[in-house]
């Protein structure tokens, strides 16, 4: 199992290395991820390149047994590179280039931008190739950013709708360009969509699956370089877990493991539910476990910092990725630099270099994982339910958000939470995943849904899977023209309902909702409403105020061998998807092994010689969980009773 750190040997000097490569094994650590951002010290002239600093810190890391992922440099332009070659900036909405400074500056269709990429890539990979103790690469550091507008861009996105439209007659209908007469006429014509909130929807659709396409070209072309160079090593990239401007199933094709950057330590402690939600995305990405290649060591912040992880924190971080499929574990950063943007971004060590709390607690984590590994070896998150994730909604959704207040990620957090409440593993998955290898599958604000993917999801109710859905799902076609038929279309014989009107709410605006089993109780709808008609549906929820009695909140219907669940609304109480969230894996005979008090995460890793029960408190007060007694507790190493105690931001594993 490999865990370490990212390190910096740049900002320190030589002297330093050997010390700091002791302290890192003495902590049981046995790989640095580094070189990100040193590109112009491996490339000081154009063209000129000069790697024997670098070789001096490897053989350095190398002596302490440290295995090294070396990264492309390509995320910092060297300022002579923006000096030599200003085109190679990014040109921002106001026709201003980016000024030079801070980091990921690059225009991504540039051909000397890629051409620079290509041949520091291929440099370093000949360079390196052989080097003992380097293992794999990172390509660039965190894509994303940054949006350009310039007429390299323009002509690249022209070319690419040529590419997938192939004719013009084609691309019109596509984006409706029949609408305030946008006919176009001639490729040529094709405007950078730049303000999402007033162009054609579909065209700002296209305009982000092509930045997003542009960043996973830019990483391709060195992921082949590096192939060809370096046959042994593998490559991964460091993804940002839930960010919303690539897509990531896409971006991660190339790769043979993600790996991923994980802060959430801020304000006051709180069950860290996007953690877990963005550790399933990613293990979701290649349908595998996955790295942490920057983990919280810290306070973190650009200017003010923010809280320092309390004591037994730092090793709660990295349980929960662990408990997520996390199969190795690098923290973000080993020493605090005191020069430069993040002076106050927090590593292991203090700006003084000793080896104190932080680094003891991370000392120590690693060393029960050492005891772990074994039984770790082989196991992966096996989930009965999934969360169908889908970039083309959540950008459609962004572009247009229907009712007001409506964000994708946020509809899918409402089910995501109640089911880490309920206790049970989920995968995040693509549209185009196998859904048979699911008992439950959930399709929040799935504003996107071709025909193909509304077949698929019917089917694979008729064969006996649960489906929920709600909002508004299925509004729109794949490139972002509302279908001509009356919700929920393709899907009406799953939920066996029909949506004729719907409305939007204020956010101030209440709706009261009642249920009956399985979902009795009382609710709040807002912000949105469909206006549901049952056909054969059972209604399960319906609404009190004089205009919505006639339709059902929450509806229920049985189609062939499976359930179709449609809730029409968003409530306001985490009570409301509990109960929803329940219902629906009684439906599919899901049961939780252990009911989580509140605060608690349960999570479990199974192989073919273990599986393993993660118990992990998110809390300052000691839990008291319910547990199969009489097995081992592999960090105590004793026995469990029915009932066990996490002390505060307490873990365990369990080996049932
Ligand atoms: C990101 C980057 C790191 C560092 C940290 C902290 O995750 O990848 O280089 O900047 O944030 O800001
Ligand atoms: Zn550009």
């Amino acid at each position: 199992m490999y865990i370490g750190v990212d390190y910096y040997p740049e900002h320190w000097p030589e002297e330093r290395w050997s010390t700091d490569a002791r302290l890192m094994q003495e902590a049981g650590f046995n790989v640095v991820r580094l070189g990100e951002f040193d590109w112009v010290n491996m490339e000081p002239e154009d063209g000129v390149f000069t790697f024997a600093k670098w070789d001096r810190a490897l053989a350095a890391l190398a002596e302490r047994g440290l295995s090294a992922i070396l990264c492309t440099p390509t995320a910092v332009m060297p300022a002579w590179v923006a000096h030599k070659h200003p085109e190679t900036l990014a040109l921002q909405k106001d026709g201003t280039r980016l000024t030079w400074g801070v980091r990921k500056n690059n225009c991504f269709s540039s051909g000397t931008y890629r051409f620079l990429s290509q041949r520091i890539t291929r440099a370093m990979a000949e360079h390196f190739a052989d080097t003992p103790n380097v293992i794999g690469w990172q390509t660039d550091n965190e894509f994303g950013n940054p949006f350009c507008y310039c007429a390299s861009c323009r002509a690249d996105f022209q070319h690419w709708l040529r590419r997938k439209y192939e004719t013009l007659d084609e691309l019109n209908r596509a984006w409706g360009t029949h609408f305030w007469g946008h006919r176009i006429q001639s490729w040529e014509e094709i405007t950078i969509p730049d303000d999402a909130t007033s162009h054609n929807p579909s065209a700002c659709l296209d305009w982000q699956r092509h930045f997003s396409w542009m960043n996973v070209r830019f990483q391709h072309e060195q992921v082949e370089i590096l192939r060809a160079g370096c046959p042994r090593h593998f490559i991964t990239h460091n993804f940002m877990g839930l960010f919303p401007e690539l897509d990531y199933y896409d971006l991660a094709k190339d790769l043979d493991v993600v790996s991923w950057d994980n802060y959430p330590v801020w304000g006051a402690p709180e069950v860290r539910y996007d953690s877990s939600m963005a550790a399933d995305l990613m293990r979701g990405l290649l349908a595998r476990n996955f790295w942490i290649m920057e983990q919280t060591a810290g306070p973190g912040g650009w200017g003010a910092y923010g809280r320092n992880p309390r004591p037994g924190e730092l090793r709660n971080v990295c349980y929960q990725q662990l408990a997520h499929g996390a199969d190795a574990q690098v923290w973000f950063r080993w020493r605090t630099c005191t020069a430069g943007r993040e002076q106050y971004w927090h590593g292991l060590l203090g700006h003084d270099g000793r080896a104190l709390r932080r680094y003891q607690e991370a000392a120590q984590t690693a060393g029960e994982y050492r005891t772990l590994e074994k039984a770790l070896a082989g196991t992966t998150v096996k989930a009965d339910v999934a969360i169908l994730y889908d970039y083309d909604s959540l950008w459609a959704v962004r572009i247009q958000p229907g009712y007001g207040g409506n964000d994708y990620t946020t509809a899918v957090r409402r089910f995501y939470r109640a089911l880490f409440r309920a206790g049970v593993n989920v995968d995040l998955i693509p549209p185009t995943a196998d859904f048979s290898l699911y008992k439950a599958v959930f399709a929040p604000d799935l504003c996107v849904l071709p025909d193909a993917l509304a077949e698929h999801l019917a089917a694979y109710v008729k064969r006996g899977g649960v489906l929920l859905s709600d909002c508004r799902t299925g509004v729109k076609d794949a490139t972002g023209l509302c279908h001509e038929r009356t919700l929920p279309g393709l899907l009406a014989p799953v939920f066996g309902i029909e949506i004729q009107e719907y409305d939007a709410v204020p956010g101030n605006v209440t709706h009261a909702i009642s249920g009956r089993a399985p979902i009795a109780g009382s609710f709040n709808a807002t912000l949105s409403t469909d206006w549901v008609i049952p056909g054969t549906a059972e209604v399960l929820a319906s609404y009190q105020d004089w205009h919505l009695q006639a339709y059902a909140a929450v509806t229920r219907n049985r189609c062939g061998d499976g359930w179709g669940y449609y809730v029409g609304t968003v409530a306001k109480e985490d009570a409301f998807y509990d109960a929803v969230v329940a219902a629906v894996l009684a439906s599919a005979a899901v049961q939780a092994l252990v009911t989580p008090p509140a605060g608690v995460e349960v999570s479990r890793r199974q192989g073919p010689k273990a599986d393993l029960l993660f118990l992990i408190n998110h809390t300052e007060e000691p839990k008291a969980v319910t547990v199969p007694a009489g097995k081992t507790e592999l960090l105590s190493g004793k026995k469990t009773r029915r009932e066990l105690l996490l002390e505060r931001f307490g873990v365990a594993v369990i080996q049932l």
